[in-house]
């Protein structure tokens, strides 16, 4: 199939849950007393719900494919994708199993979260079939320490994709056993742009500082983009390094998602074959959008308002979207 044949521009594997946010708690949460909070929501979480809601805001084209319980979690996760244009024909319900979710408790400036995964440690290798891959362009997945059926066979994920003439790319996210257990040299080569921020790189190659790191997997990784928080963004592709700096957002409200949402501009303009240093302004914009509005979504309703508050806050026209 050539790529003006496929069905989506990018197909997202990864994990699905929802988060329960209490913001205005009375005071800091105490075991054995019960505390009031004055306000709730509950939305979609999960770092690849988050990337696949604002690429498809963006105007690609997405499938989405992870597994949620038969379940009212489950349902607000297929209808929060659906309601931004992601086709969820992909997503698994498995009867048996619960949809996770997050709790985040906001205290001040601080925050508690207490996380059940649920389904999506349950997504197999197996259920990411060819059939599926080959419908898309770009293959992206999010977040494999969450998903202990992925984790140790994403050589074998990756390199299928590749096979099937797709384009990939890799964000690992958090270990939350703090193992950060993956064979990088075995794995790069087979991943077109590796995703991770400044802390992850470190960790994830046992280095001290972003420039060793990066010099330890230059020889077999192809593009890396270090996502360093208000500094921007940094690259290497080649051994050429670029950095550029993030758009500068005086009142930020929070950077929850702020990583995907990163990812989401820099996978959009990377598809469309522009240069490293356009996706990377581009992820820096997204980025920063997210920062200027509550959680990882909410700066990306649609594409009028991303246009919108680019021009307003950072004097940056998109254009051709
Ligand atoms: N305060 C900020 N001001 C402007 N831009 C920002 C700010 N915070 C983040 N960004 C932009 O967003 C990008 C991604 O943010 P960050 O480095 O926090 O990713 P992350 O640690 O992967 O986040 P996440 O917790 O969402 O996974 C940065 O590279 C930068 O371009
Ligand atoms: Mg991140």
């Amino acid at each position: 199939m050539s790529n003006n044949e496929k069905k989506y521009d990018v197909i997202v594997v990864g994990e699905l849950n929802v988060d329960l946010i209490l913001n205005k708690i009375d005071s800091f949460p105490e075991m054995g007393k019960e505390k009031l909070a004055q306000k709730m929501d509950l939305v979609l979480g999960s770092s690849s719900a988050i990337f696949a809601s604002n690429l498809s805001s963006l105007g690609a084209k997405i499938s989405f494919l992870g597994k949620v319980g038969d379940d009212s979690f489950g349902k607000l996760c297929v209808a929060s994708l659906e309601n931004k244009g992601v086709d969820t024909s992909n997503i698994i319900i498995d009867k048996k199993l619960k949809t996770g979710a997050t709790i985040v408790l906001n205290y001040n400036n601080d925050r508690a979260m207490v996380t059940h995964p649920g389904s999506m440690e349950h997504l197999r290798t197996d259920e990411i079939t060819e059939d599926k891959l080959k419908e898309a362009k770009h293959l992206h997945l999010s977040s494999p320490f969450l998903q202990p059926g992925l984790k140790n066979n994403l050589v074998n994920i990756f390199t299928k994709a590749k096979n099937l003439g797709l384009t990939t790319s890799l964000d690992t996210q958090w270990d939350p056993n703090e193992k950060w257990d993956l064979d990088l040299e075995e794995l790069l080569p087979f991943v077109d742009v590796f995703l991770p921020n400044v802390q992850e790189l470190i960790l994830l190659t046992s280095e001290e500082s972003i420039e060793a790191a990066l010099n330890k997997i230059e020889k077999y990784a192809n593009t890396v983009v270090v996502k360093m928080s208000e500094k921007g963004s940094l690259s290497m592709t080649n051994g050429e390094r670029r950095e550029v700096k993030a758009f500068l957002n005086t009142i930020v409200v929070d950077a929850i998602g702020a990583g995907d949402s990163f990812n989401a501009g820099f996978i959009s303009k990377y598809i469309q074959g522009a240069s490293i240093v356009e996706c990377q302004t581009f992820g820096n914009l997204t980025g920063a959008l997210n920062t200027t509005s509550t959680g990882g979504t909410s700066a990306f309703e649609n594409i009028e308002k991303i246009k919108r508050v680019a021009e307003e806050k950072f004097k940056y026209q998109i254009n051709g979207l």
